[in-house]
């Protein structure tokens, strides 16, 4: 087709532009694309913030029709995705012509992980990318590690646990312990203690929140990788650094280089964590199945934990931790006989496709079963892992270090959310879930049920 017979994207009135950016972009970018602001996350769920921009988007997509929608902010063509086989597309063509190295994504991103796949290009990209698929071991439920990473995770769970019987069962209780097993599964025993990685990882993602605007932090940049290799040069095979040694790559790669993107997406898996078990306390019969499912199992050793996973992957749908999945076109492409040119970014806000755009009812539901049972599956509008090449290669991962963490929670012990905002069963989900400020009464037994 030429550029003659076709036609350039729907626009939309200055006005919705000025609300799509107002109500959908800023709000995404203001709580933190990259390390969540604690502060922000409060405001939005207080002035429930997620729930306006989904709205906004179904207005949009009810007067103007499915898209994609053409805006122009801040100098930029933007292709605004509202139909979920058009996210499909633009997942599904990635690396190309749909790549992920979006440039505000490799400003951000260059700030720790200057190599990492998801911004690569070109032959580099695809050989990063199949080094994370290789150390990750995308395809497999059960990482070859498990058993060591089980081990290690359970033992980190039971400390938090004893002391949430103690103190209650807050963010910042968990995530000590969190970030304990996860430097151990990732780096190495050694690494337990050393928070001042992960701090300093905190600072440089807290820096790449501001993209475009923040020039790199070389020297802790320089700092954080110079331990990285410290650990990754000792590290055992049963750790997910120790995968990468002896891997057979072309120069250039920088196996290590990935890993600070593991460390950095551990983050969102332990917020996921931490959401899923509000979620269960407030849903009992959910909560009663996933005890059912782990009931009398050694949990010392690696389960496959199929419900627990489900819920996390609904916890992820309901409030994912990744709001905004942006493509950069390399080609000139067609949108029913519309041009798109090279260079436009394409925006797909995924909150919006999750509630909206869902193929069945559960849209505001916690519905795990929906990841059991096909239905999933067969619904475009769902990629809270993102989907096609570009899919997270540590989804597996994720589940099984979050489902081994709440069994070892949930193992006869039971917990009561205290804090404000409760999901709860027979009410709409809420659109924003803070997890900062989550607080649970933790106690042995299974009376607070
Ligand atoms: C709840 C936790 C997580 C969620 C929801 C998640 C989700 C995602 C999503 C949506 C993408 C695509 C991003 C984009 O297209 O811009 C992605 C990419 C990626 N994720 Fe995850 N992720 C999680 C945790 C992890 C963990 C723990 C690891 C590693 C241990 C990991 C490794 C990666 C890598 C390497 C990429 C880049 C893939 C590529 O370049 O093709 N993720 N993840």
């Amino acid at each position: 087709m030429t550029t003659t017979e076709t036609t350039t994207l729907p626009g939309i009135r200055p006005a919705d532009q000025a609300r799509v950016v107002a109500r959908v972009l800023l709000p995404a970018v203001a709580e933190g694309l990259v390390q969540r602001r604690s502060s922000v996350m409060a405001l939005a769920e207080r002035l429930r913030a997620d729930r306006a921009a989904v709205d906004t988007l179904r207005e949009l997509r009810e007067r103007y029709g499915r898209g994609p929608l053409g805006l122009r902010v801040a100098g930029r063509s933007l292709a605004l995705l509202l139909d979920p086989d058009d996210l499909a597309r633009v997942l599904s063509e990635s690396p190309e012509p749909f790549t992920p190295a979006v440039l505000e994504k490799r400003r951000a991103l260059e700030q720790f992980q200057p190599h990492g796949s998801l911004i690569s290009v070109g032959p580099e990209r695809r050989e990063r990318r199949r080094v994370n698929e290789l150390a990750l071991e995308t395809e497999r439920p059960l990482h070859d590690i498990a058993p060591a990473a089980v081990r290690r995770i359970r033992e980190e769970a039971l400390t938090v646990r004893k002391r949430a019987e103690a103190t209650g069962l807050t963010w910042d209780v968990f995530a000590a312990g969190w970030w304990r097993s996860v430097r151990r599964l990732v780096l190495g025993d050694a690494a337990r203690a050393d928070r001042r990685i992960t701090d300093s990882l905190a600072g440089l993602r807290t820096a790449a929140n501001w993209s475009l605007l923040r020039p790199t932090r070389r020297r802790t940049r320089a700092d954080f990788l110079r331990r990285l290799r410290r650990y990754a040069a000792q590290a055992g095979d049963d750790t997910l650094v120790g995968r990468l040694h002896g891997l057979d790559v072309a120069p250039g790669t920088d196996p290590v280089g990935q890993v600070p993107h593991w460390l950095f997406a551990f983050d969102a898996a332990g917020a996921a964590t931490l959401r899923t078990l509000a979620l269960l306390t407030g849903h009992p019969g959910r909560l009663a199945k996933s005890r059912a499912e782990f009931a009398g199992a050694d949990l010392s050793r690696p389960h496959p934990l199929r419900y627990l996973r489900a819920c996390v992957l609904d916890a992820v749908r309901l409030w994912p931790t990744t709001p905004l999945l942006l493509r950069e076109s390399t080609l000139d492409t067609v949108w029913r006989g519309a041009l798109v040119p090279a260079g436009t970014a394409f925006v797909a806000h995924t909150p919006y496709f999750h509630r909206v755009e869902v193929a069945g009812p559960y849209g505001d539901e916690f519905e795990p079963e929906i990841w059991l049972d096909g239905r999933a599956e067969r619904d475009p509008a769902l990629a809270p892992f993102s989907a096609g090449p570009a899919r997270c290669p540590g989804e597996n991962l994720v589940l099984l270090t979050a489902s081994t963490w709440l069994a070892a929670l949930l193992e006869d012990h039971s917990y009561r959310l205290d804090s404000p905002v409760r999901p709860r069963v027979g009410e709409p989900i809420p659109a924003t879930l803070n997890h900062f400020p989550l607080r649970f009464t933790a106690q042995a037994g299974s009376a607070l049920v």
